[in-house]
C-alpha cells in the first residue's frame, strides 16, 4: 500500500520523518488528481514551535507552475499578512516576522533588498572564494586523519557558519557559539521547551557585535547595516538580519552538503563518474542534489483578495502552501523527476531557492560553499561512505539530515 493511500493530509505526524522527508507519493497523487489540494488542520499535529500554532487548513501547491507564478506575485500572495512559514502566528511572532526583511510590505521589502544585494553581487562574492575555499580545507584537515566522523556536526554545519562569520565581520573566538547557537536554531521543531530559545542568546550576540561595528566600522554586512543611514534600522531590525542569516544559510545548505553525501552513496555508479572528472560533474550534481531533496520543503503566502490558482478558486485570506519538493519532481518539467541523476540536462530549472521577489539571496553563496567543501572531500576522501543509519528531521518545513555517520580510509 503506497502512503497516499493510508494518510491523505500532509500534516500527518506518521509522514515525518517515516518517509524520510517529505511525501512524495502523497504529492504525486494530488498533482494528478488535484494540484491544489485543499489540506485541512489536523488535531493530530500540534507544532512544537514557540508562538504558533497550526489551526487553519490551507491549499497545497504541487505544480512547478503554480509554485512559480504564485511566487513571483507578490501582490496577491503575500508573506506579510500572515507571514512566511506555514504556522499560524500569534500578534508577538507575526510582529517579529515582519521585522524580517522577508515578511517586510512589498516596497520595504525591495528597499531592503535593493540595499543588501551589492553585498551578495559575483564581483563582492568573488573575494569570500579564498576564505571559503580556506575554510572547507580546514573542516576536511579536521577530519581527514581520523577515518570517520559524524558528517553533519563534524563537517557540513560548519562552513554555513564560517561563511556567515565573514560575511557578518564576527570574531573567530566567537565563531563555535555561532555553531553551536546556529545548530540549536536550524533545529527549530525538536527543541525541547525547558531549553533557553537560542533566538535570545543570538540577540544578545548581534547586539554586542554591532556595538563593536558601531565603534570600528569595517565593511563587513553587519558594519553596513549599523552604519546606514538611508533605511534607519532599529537594533532590533538589525537584530532580525542577524538572526534571518545565521539561520536561513545554515539548516538548508548544511542539510544539502549531508544529502549530497548520502545520495551519492546509495548510487555508486553516479558517485564513480563524478569522480572521474570532478570538474565537469560537480556543478550539475549540486543542482540535482538541491532539485531532488528541496531542502526547504515549502514557505507560505497568504492571498490577498479572491483569486485563482491554476483553475480552483482561492478566497482572499486563505493559507498558501508552496510545496518546492512537488515542484521539483513535476513530471512536466523533470522528465522521470523522482530519478536521481547528475548529469540531468536541466536540473538547474529547479526552484529550490524559490522565485520571484523573495528568491533566495544566498543561493550564490550557498552554491559557493557546496562546491568548496564538496571537492574537498570527494577529492581528499574518494572512497568515503555512509557507515551507520542516518537520522531524519522530524519537521513539516525542512527535509533535513541530522546525524550522517560516514568513514573512509585516513589521510
Ligand atoms: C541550499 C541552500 C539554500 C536553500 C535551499 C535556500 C532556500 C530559500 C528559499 C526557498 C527562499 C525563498 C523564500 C520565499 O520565497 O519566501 C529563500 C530565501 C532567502 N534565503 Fe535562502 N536558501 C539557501 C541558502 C541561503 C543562504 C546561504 C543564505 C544567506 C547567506 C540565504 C538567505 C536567504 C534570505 C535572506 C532569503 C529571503 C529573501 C527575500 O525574502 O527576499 N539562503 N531561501
Amino acid at each position: 500500500m503506497t502512503l497516499a493511500t493510508r494518510v491523505d493530509n500532509i500534516l500527518d505526524p506518521s509522514i515525518f520523518p517515516a518517509e524520510k522527508g517529505p511525501s512524495h507519493a502523497l504529492f504525486d497523487a494530488w498533482r494528478q488528481s488535484d494540484p491544489v489540494h485543499w489540506n485541512p488542520a489536523n488535531p493530530a499535529y500540534v507544532p512544537n514551535v514557540p508562538n504558533s500554532s497550526m489551526t487553519k487548513g490551507f491549499w497545497v501547491l504541487t505544480r512547478y507552475d503554480d509554485v512559480f507564478d504564485v511566487s513571483r506575485d507578490q501582490e496577491t500572495f503575500s508573506s506579510y499578512d500572515e507571514g512566511f512559514v506555514i504556522w499560524d502566528l500569534d500578534d508577538e511572532e507575526l510582529a517579529r516576522q515582519r521585522a524580517n526583511f522577508m515578511g517586510m510590505r512589498p516596497l520595504e521589502h525591495t528597499a531592503v533588498k535593493q540595499f543588501l544585494m551589492p553585498a551578495f553581487s559575483p564581483k563582492a562574492l568573488q573575494n569570500l572564494v579564498p576564505q571559503i575555499d580556506r575554510l572547507a580545507k580546514e573542516i576536511v584537515d579536521g577530519i581527514a586523519a581520523r577515518g570517520q566522523c559524524e558528517f553533519v556536526y563534524d563537517v557540513a554545519s560548519k562552513l554555513p557558519v564560517y561563511t556567515f562569520c565573514e560575511l557578518m565581520g564576527i570574531p573567530e573566538p566567537l565563531r563555535d557559539k555561532v555553531v553551536e547557537l546556529g545548530n540549536a536554531m536550524a533545529d527549530v521543531e525538536t527543541r525541547g521547551d525547558h531549553e533557553v530559545d537560542p533566538t535570545f542568546l543570538l540577540f544578545g550576540l548581534a547586539e554586542e557585535i554591532s556595538q563593536q561595528k558601531r565603534q570600528n566600522p569595517d565593511g563587513s554586512l553587519l558594519s553596513l547595516l549599523v552604519h546606514d543611514q538611508s533605511l534607519g534600522l532599529s537594533q532590533m531590525a538589525i537584530n532580525m538580519f542577524f538572526i534571518v542569516f545565521a539561520i536561513a544559510g545554515h539548516e538548508t545548505t548544511r542539510s544539502t552538503a549531508a544529502h549530497f553525501i548520502y545520495l551519492i552513496n546509495a548510487h555508486p555508479e553516479q558517485f564513480e563518474l563524478l569522480k572521474s572528472d570532478v570538474d565537469l560533474y560537480l556543478e550539475n550534481a549540486i543542482e540535482e542534489v538541491l532539485r531532488y531533496t528541496s531542502t526547504t520543503t515549502n514557505f507560505r503566502r497568504t492571498a490577498t483578495c479572491d483569486t485563482t490558482i491554476g483553475g480552483t478558486p482561492v478566497k482572499k485570506g486563505d493559507k498558501i502552501y508552496l510545496s518546492y519538493s512537488a515542484a521539483n519532481r513535476d513530471p512536466t518539467v523533470f522528465e522521470d523527476p523522482h530519478r536521481f541523476d547528475i548529469t540531468r540536462a536541466n536540473a538547474r530549472k529547479h526552484i529550490a531557492f524559490g522565485t520571484g521577489p523573495h528568491v533566495c539571496i544566498g543561493a550564490r553563496i550557498a552554491r559557493m560553499q557546496l562546491h568548496a567543501l564538496l571537492k574537498e572531500i570527494i577529492t581528499r576522501l574518494p572512497d568515503l561512505r555512509v557507515s551507520g543509519e542516518p537520522v531524519w528531521l522530524s519537521s513539516i518545513w525542512f527535509n533535513a539530515i541530522t546525524h550522517l555517520p560516514v568513514s573512509y580510509r585516513p589521510e
